[in-house]
C-alpha cells in the first residue's frame, strides 16, 4: 500500500475515533460489491443477458452510455481481488451471485460453468481466511423472466426460490450467511415505478405488485434454504433505509414522513417481522387505486424466521408535505412528499450527509423490530476523486464520511441496538447503475483503462481502524 499515507485519517477528531473504538472487538468487518457492478464477462461461460444488460443499451438510460460488459473485469481478476480484500484486514466479503450466470434464462438446470466461478470465489476467500457473505439477488434478473412479466408477475417469486436452491445446494457446505434480496425498494420502485433502473418501467401498480412478489420470493427461498440446511446457517435480507424528519411539526409535514416511511421501510419490515402489511400504507395504496396482490398463506411465507437484517444506509432526509406554494396535493392529485434542501454537506451523488440520522434509524429499528441482529451491509460515499501519478487518491472526504458513519453506528450500539458488523460500500470503484462509471464509491481506486487497483486513503484508514477496534480500542 502507498507509503505516503502514513497517518491515514490523522485529521479526524480524536473523539470520533474514540467513539468508533468503543465497538466490540468481536465486531464483523467487511467490504461489499455486486455481480453486475464489477464482474464484466457478460457473455462468458454460458451467461445470458440480465435486465441491466438490456437497460444499459437503451439510449439515455445510463450516464455516458456506460454498461457492465467489462466493468472491473473481476470475473478474470478474482484471485487478485481476494488478495486485495485480505490486505484490507476485513473478515467478511459480501458479494452477489449473477442469476443469469448460474441459471441462464432464469429457468431449468444449473449452468456448471457459471456456478464454478462462485465455487472458486468461495474457496479463494476461505483460503484467505475471509467469510463469504452471499447476496442471491442484487438486481440482475434474467431478461427472459422480465419478458415473462418480471417481478410484477407472481411466478418470478417461485423462479427466484428455485434459483436460490441451485446456489444453496452448491455452496452451503462452505457459506454460512445467505441474504436473499438486496434493497427490494430499489428493484420495485426505481425499476417499475420511476423507470430509473432496469427494466425502466413507469407503472406504480406494477411496482407495488413487485414489492409483494419480491417479498414472497424472499420467503419461499428462506423456507427452502432453512429446510435444506445440514449445518447452522444465517439467513436474512438487506433493505435500504433512511431516516426522514419532518421539516416542521405541521400535520402535512408529519404526514409526508409517515408516507415515506410506510413505503420505504414498514411495507417491508412489517410483513417480514409481524406477518402483516401496515394498515395505513394499504389504505394509502387503495386511495391511489392500487393494491398488494396478497394470496392466502403469503404472509406466513414472507414472515418465515430470519437471523439477520442487512441495513444499507447512505443519507437522511428532511421532508415536507407541501410544495413551494403551500399545496398538499400535486397536479395529479397525489399527496406531496417533498425533500427539503438542507444546509449540510453532500456527496457527489448529491446525497445529504447526515450521520446522526443513521444512529436514529438503527435505534428505531431495534425498538420497532426487536430480536433481530443487524449488520450494516452497505455504507459509503461517492466523491470526485483525484488520483496522483501513482493512482493514489487522498480521499479525506470519503474517510471522513466513513468515520462519521462508523461513529454513528457505535453510538447506536452503545444505546442498545444489536449491530454485529459493518461493510463498506464498496471494495472497488464500479458501475454505479444509472450513473455509470462516473460516480466512484470504491475504497480502492480502479483505473478503467488499465484495470489497476490502488487502495485509497480511506482503505488504509479502515484497515488501521479495524486493527484498533480488534485490539480493544
Ligand atoms: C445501493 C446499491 C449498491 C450501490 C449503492 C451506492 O443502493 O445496493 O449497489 O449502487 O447504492
Amino acid at each position: 500500500m502507498n507509503p505516503t499515507a502514513t497517518t491515514p485519517g490523522g485529521h479526524l477528531a480524536p473523539r470520533l475515533l474514540d467513539t468508533i473504538a468503543s465497538l466490540p472487538s468481536s465486531f464483523r468487518w467487511g467490504v461489499a460489491t455486486s455481480s453486475y457492478q464489477i464482474e464484466g464477462a457478460v457473455a462468458e461461460d454460458g451467461r445470458t443477458p440480465s435486465i441491466w444488460d438490456t437497460f444499459s443499451r437503451v439510449p439515455g438510460a445510463v450516464a455516458g452510455g456506460d454498461h457492465g460488459d467489462v466493468a472491473c473485469d473481476h470475473y478474470h481478476r478474482m484471485p487478485q481481488d481476494v488478495a486485495l480484500i485480505k490486505d484490507l484486514g476485513v473478515d467478511t466479503y459480501r458479494f452477489s451471485v449473477a442469476w443469469p450466470r448460474v441459471q441462464p434464462g432464469g429457468r431449468g438446470p444449473v449452468n456448471p460453468a457459471g456456478l464454478a466461478f462462485y465455487d472458486r470465489l468461495v474457496d479463494e476467500l476461505l483460503a484467505a481466511g475471509i467469510d463469504p457473505w452471499v447476496t442471491l439477488y442484487h438486481w440482475d434478473l434474467p431478461q427472459e423472466l422480465e419478458d415473462a412479466g418480471g417481478w410484477p408477475a407472481r411466478d418470478t417469486a417461485y423462479r427466484f426460490a428455485d434459483y436460490s436452491m441451485l446456489v444453496f445446494d452448491a455452496l452451503s457446505d462452505r457459506v454460512d450467511t445467505w441474504t436473499t434480496l438486496n434493497e427490494p425498494w430499489c428493484s420495485a420502485m426505481l425499476g417499475y415505478a420511476y423507470g430509473a433502473h432496469a427494466p425502466g418501467r413507469r407503472d406504480f401498480g406494477a411496482a407495488v405488485s413487485a414489492v409483494h412478489h419480491l417479498l414472497l420470493g424472499h420467503g419461499l427461498a428462506t423456507q427452502r434454504m432453512r429446510a435444506a440446511a445440514t449445518r447452522p446457517i444465517q439467513l436474512g435480507i438487506t433493505l435500504n433505509m433512511s431516516t426522514a424528519t419532518p421539516a416542521t411539526d405541521s400535520q402535512p409535514d408529519r404526514e409526508a414522513v409517515r408516507r415515506s416511511d410506510g413505503l420505504g421501510t414498514r411495507i417491508y419490515l412489517d410483513p417480514l417481522r409481524h406477518g402483516r402489511y401496515p394498515a395505513d400504507v394499504v389504505a394509502d395504496l387503495a386511495e391511489q387505486g392500487v393494491s398488494l396482490p396478497v394470496q392466502d398463506g403469503d404472509l406466513d411465507i414472507i414472515s418465515a424466521p430470519i437471523d439477520v437484517l442487512g441495513v444499507n444506509f447512505y443519507f437522511g432526509q428532511v421532508l415536507s408535505g407541501t410544495d413551494e406554494d403551500g399545496n398538499t396535493r400535486d397536479a395529479q392529485g397525489a399527496p406531496v412528499v417533498r425533500e427539503v434542501p438542507l444546509d449540510v454537506p453532500r456527496t457527489a451523488m448529491g446525497w445529504p450527509i447526515m450521520p446522526e440520522g443513521f444512529t436514529e434509524l438503527l435505534v428505531r429499528l431495534s425498538r420497532d423490530y426487536p430480536g433481530l441482529p443487524m449488520v450494516i451491509t452497505e455504507n459509503g460515499a461517492a466523491f470526485d476523486d483525484t488520483a496522483d501519478d501513482n493512482g493514489f487518491v487522498c480521499d479525506d472526504d470519503r474517510t471522513n464520511y466513513l468515520a462519521q458513519h462508523l461513529a454513528a453506528v457505535a453510538v447506536a450500539h452503545r444505546q442498545g441496538a444489536d449491530i454485529r458488523g459493518y461493510f463498506a460500500w464498496s471494495l472497488l470503484d464500479n458501475f454505479e447503475w444509472a450513473y455509470g462509471y462516473d460516480k466512484r464509491f470504491g475504497i480502492v481506486r480502479v483505473d478503467y483503462e488499465t484495470q489497476a487497483r490502488t487502495p485509497k486513503q480511506s482503505a488504509l484508514w479502515l484497515r488501521d481502524t479495524i486493527k484498533r477496534v480488534r485490539a480493544g480500542g
